[in-house]
């Protein structure tokens, strides 16, 4: 265990591995759940134990972007859960726009649980005149050209993209004309944004086609390893 004094100021030669990352999120998650249980330390391999990954894989990656452990006492819950937020940068809330009101948009708008993970949803926007002025689980819904001028007194800083493929890039561009500089995008378009905004794209029919494999992995994989009836 290295001994914790460094802040997480991030590695410092700026090249952040994506599967390190990827695993820092699920850090997070753990440690949250252990604090909401009133853990207070917890040890690389317990920590690798319940992620199904080696304490050598969980000691590289924290100390990737800071030194956190201590000796004989393993890493402070409290600190650690801290210092990964300060590193995602949740430990503020981001105030997020929703573009794009309809199904998929409103269904992301009721989730409660974004808040607690540090973003809250603090307008909605969209083209459709009908939905102007209503309220949408006490968010307020806005003319999409009004976003530029919102985006600025509403302190809206990253933006959710729900609409559809055919509007998605002119959505986007007006996000992009707003000032915000990170955008989830659940559009099936890759979008043209300059380099200094973020895209990040979901897609749900991906991740059940790489679902859908890994079943069909296991099913080849039992179907290989069950004994051949004489
Ligand atoms: P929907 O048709 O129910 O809602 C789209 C909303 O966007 C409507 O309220 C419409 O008025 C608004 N809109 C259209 N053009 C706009 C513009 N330029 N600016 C602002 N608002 C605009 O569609 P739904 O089902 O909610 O899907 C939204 C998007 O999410 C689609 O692109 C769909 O393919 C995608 N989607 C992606 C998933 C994923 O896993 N990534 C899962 C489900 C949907």
């Amino acid at each position: 265990m290295q001994k914790g004094k460094e802040p997480a100021n991030g590695p410092s030669d700026g090249a952040t591995p994506k599967a390190a990352v990827g695993r820092l999120s699920l850090y997070l998650r753990h440690l949250e759940a252990l604090q909401r249980a009133g853990q207070e330390t917890i040890s690389s391999t317990q920590l690798g134990r319940a992620l199904e990954i080696t304490d050598a894989q969980v000691r590289k990656d924290l100390t990737y972007f800071g030194q956190f452990g201590y000796p004989g006492v393993g890493y402070r819950v409290q600190e650690l859960r801290d210092a990964l937020r300060a590193l995602f940068g949740t430990n503020r809330t981001w105030q997020v726009a929703l573009v794009g009101a309809g199904n998929l948009g409103r269904a992301l708008l009721g989730y409660r649980g974004f808040r607690s993970h540090g973003f809250a949803i603090g307008a909605v926007f969209d083209s459709d005149p009908k939905l102007h002025g209503k309220h949408l689980h006490g968010v307020e819904v806005y003319d999409v050209a009004r976003l530029p001028e919102l985006a600025r007194t509403l302190g809206l800083a990253l933006a959710v993209l729900a609409v559809p493929a055919e509007s998605a890039q002119s959505a986007a561009d007006i996000i992009v004309d707003a000032g915000i500089v990170g955008i989830l995008n659940f559009a099936p378009v890759q979008l043209r944004v300059p380099d200094v905004v973020a895209v990040v794209s979901v897609d749900l029919g991906l991740q059940l086609e790489q679902l859908a494999f890994l079943v069909n992995q296991r099913t080849a994989t039992s179907t290989a390893d069950s004994p051949s009836t004489p």
